[in-house]
């Protein structure tokens, strides 16, 4: 290489540690703006152009990826599971009080401790989570690996301040678990706080800060709908769903989850960092993190009544369960004067709600019949008010649940229903007042709506309707396809659904895009008006993206995210069609059983069927291009040697329907080389320039089929509550 090259590369690289720089900053600000202060300033198509700039950089440069960087949350999985960790200062719990009466016996408590001196209290939600401790540092040197990330460096803070080392969960207390690479993934954790905002924070450059993971009702709703497609026994609470997720060895899968983090403690060598608590709480906000809006301080006991009685209030509408108040003593010297008994503080109580339990009797076990045929018990029970809604019915899932609960038709049940979530039987209760039931339910043998054979395959849970025709299974295709997150066909709901069965107006999906104003006009309660107005929605319906179509088709497993993914990686209905249970296996979330099952769709002659009339009433057969055809824009691949899935023609063919150029030789231009078995001279030549090489699984993932396949913009879709 000639000075005069080594030169210009050294300004390159100068240019290039400066832009990375910068636009890490800017993700950062962008991240910190929708994540946790719910206000996004940018566009997602704006925020993914930076993303892929950056990685595109870092690709070029990989010596200056830092374990921070916005591009790095998803690591490489926890090998051994999870090492245990000592906590810098016990983690405790709290008392509870569950009335007036006994929140006035601690608050005189407090007072005999501290006297006439001012006390006053920071009221907090008590969010329904699992707690953890992030501990925070100076960064490692550039080019650190995340694999290792409690490495220290001795150097002072850099501009970079502040760097996630370690995430702790609760454990026993005294010592929990590393789950830092889990930790990572959620996106209102930062990976590093600015030094300018740690320093106007306040926050010392080493710092822990403790606080709660919890599961968005939303994403726990998704997660079990997931769940209850793959024939999974579903998680009984958001709470189990977070400490779950929390604990899985697969940080992908963690990533999906959407957990949230708000923080409540600042410590530093398990000490308090500010004097107050409401310092605390104003530092850690501006120190980037999470922390909840519902907070106050007050000084009179009507003032913590009153606090508590509208997070009450408003718990149904919050987006996150909570089960209570917690009350900490504001000033940090009182809590020392204070101290603890045993386990839990003096200086702080946790108010809990009453819990929104109830004892009711089972009156009868009713079988439903789902759009995959699969049978569902429901037990009927006789209603009962909880928590100002009355509940008269709850899913038993399937014969197995039914099982562990011992259940009788006739036993006294606890019933629990959280925020949002459908209730759920606990348990049997039998005592003197509780009598047990007499009445063993038996599956039936025959489906309750059209009398067909009903299975049960080995090893799995549910019962089956072996009718693909039956009605019932039709009825909840239908409404499957037209709903929201579906097909969001408005006005298709099941009054009409049910009437278009009866009047035989429609034999299945495809039934749909041939009714007429004239037939519709035949049913009752339907006007003119609202004939149009679903002739319209149907009309539109044709506009829904692949994925859509995809999960409407109501292909075993195949729920909301598999079908993105699917789409995503096949890009058209036909490619999947096509496809072999190995190639679908090579998609994301797919697993043997997933492939087979939408193989096995596939290969039904009544399904090609289905699919060809969707295809000539004009649905979408092709993925959205837009974010297909920009994904590697800009960049320049240079293939070489042989590939073990790709052969080099699809592999061009893939990079270029990505927006990605394909070029013959190796310059300093090229961005990165794949390179199969028996790559020679180019891989090299690659080396040499300093180019990135990737292996076939690499590229792969940049097309989309791998982890991080989706845009960033998918990453970011179900932000925080109160998010858009
Ligand atoms: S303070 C020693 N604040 O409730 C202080 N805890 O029963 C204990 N929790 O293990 C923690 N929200 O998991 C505190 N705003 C909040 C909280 C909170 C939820 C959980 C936490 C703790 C449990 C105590």
């Amino acid at each position: 290489m000639s000075k005069a090259e080594t030169g210009s590369r050294e300004r390159e690289s100068e240019q290039a540690e400066k832009r990375i720089a910068d636009i890490r900053d800017e993700i950062r600000r962008h991240d910190y703006q929708y994540y946790v202060q719910d206000s996004p300033e940018i566009s997602d198509a704006a925020y993914d152009v930076l993303m892929r700039e950056l990685r595109a950089l870092e690709g070029r440069h990989p010596e200056l990826i830092v374990p921070d960087s916005p591009t790095q949350r998803i690591g490489g999985k926890p090998k051994e599971g999870f090492q245990k960790l000592q906590h810098s200062r016990p983690m405790l719990s709290l008392d509870n009080v569950t009335s007036e009466a006994e929140l006035s016996d601690w608050e005189r408590r407090v007072r005999s401790v501290l006297g006439d001196a001012k006390v006053t209290y920071v009221c907090e939600l008590k969010l329904d989570g699992v707690s953890i401790a992030l501990h925070y540092g100076p960064p490692a040197e550039p080019g650190g690996s995340h694999a290792e990330p409690t490495r220290h460096s001795s150097k002072a803070p850099t501009e970079r301040g502040g760097v996630l080392l370690r995430a702790i969960t609760r454990g026993d207390g005294a010592v929990g678990e590393d789950v830092t690479t889990n930790v990572r993934t959620i996106r209102s954790v930062p990976l590093s706080s600015p030094q300018a905002r740690l320093e106007h924070s306040g926050m010392p450059p080493e710092f822990e800060v403790r606080g709660e993971v919890v599961m968005p009702i939303e994403g726990f709703l998704a997660l079990n709908q997931e769940r209850e497609e793959q024939g999974l026994p579903p998680a009984a609470n958001p709470r189990n769903a977070a400490a779950g997720t929390i604990r899985t060895l697969e940080p992908n899968i963690v990533a999906q989850r959407r957990l949230d983090f708000y923080g409540y403690f600042a410590l530093h060598e398990g000490e308090n960092v500010f004097g107050e608590q409401t310092k605390a709480l104003d530092a850690l906000s501006a120190a980037g993190f999470r922390v909840n809006p519902r907070r106050t301080e007050v000084d009179s006991r009507e003032a913590l009544l009153g606090f508590v009685a509208k997070a009450e209030s408003e718990r149904d509408t919050l987006g996150y369960e909570i089960d209570g108040v917690v009350i900490k003593v504001n000033r940090t010297d009182q809590q020392q004067q204070l101290g603890f008994t045993g386990r839990a503080p003096r200086w702080a109580v946790a108010y809990k709600f009453a819990s929104r339990n109830g004892i009711t009797r089972v009156e009868d076990i009713a079988v439903q019949v789902g759009r995959t045929g699969k049978l569902t018990p429901v037990a009927i029970l006789h209603p009962v008010a909880i928590g100002g809604t009355t509940v008269s019915r709850a899913t038993l899932h399937n014969a197995d649940e039914i099982e562990r609960l011992g259940l009788k038709i006739g036993d006294s049940v606890l019933v629990e229903r959280g925020g949002d979530v459908i209730p759920k039987i606990v348990e049997v209760v039998a005592d003197k007042e509780h009598p047990r039931g007499d009445r063993t339910f038996h599956f039936p043998q025959r489906c309750p709506v059209c009398d067909s054979e009903v299975v049960r395959a080995e090893g799995e849970a549910d019962y089956r309707c072996v009718n693909a025709n039956c009605p019932a299974r039709l009825r909840e295709s239908l409404l499957h396809f037209a709903a929201r997150k579906v097909m969001n066909i408005d006005g298709l709901g099941e009054a009409l659904v049910t009437q278009l069965l009866e009047h035989k107006l429609v034999t299945g999906i495809a039934g749909l895009y041939t009714l007429t104003e004239a037939e519709l006009l035949t049913l009752d309660r339907v006007a003119k008006k609202s004939a149009e107005s679903l002739l319209a929605g149907i009309e539109a319906s044709k506009k829904a993206p692949l994925h859509r179509v995809l999960f409407g088709l109501g292909i075993r497993f195949v729920g909301e995210r598999t079908a993105e993914l699917l789409a995503a990686s096949f890009g058209s209905m036909d490619a999947l069609m096509k496809a072999k249970p190995e190639e679908l296996e090579q998609v994301e979330d797919v697993g043997p059983r997933v492939a087979q099952a939408i193989a096995e769709f596939f290969a039904e002659a009544k399904n090609r069927e289905l699919v060809e009339r969707l295809r000539q009433a004009g649905l979408t057969f092709t993925a959205e291009t837009k974010r297909k055809t920009s994904q590697l824009a800009g960049l320049t691949f240079v293939l070489t040697g042989t590939m073990p899935g790709l052969t080099r023609e699809e592999a061009k063919a893939r990079i270029e329907a990505a927006g990605g150029r394909v070029s013959g030789s190796v310059s300093r231009k090229t961005s990165y080389v794949v390179a199969g078995e028996d790559a020679g001279a180019k891989l090299d030549k690659a080396r040499e320039l300093k180019v990135p090489v990737l292996e076939e699984e690499q590229l792969l993932e940049m097309l989309g089929a791998g982890p991080e396949g989706h845009s960033d913009h998918a990453e970011r879709g179900n932000p925080a509550p109160g998010g858009r």
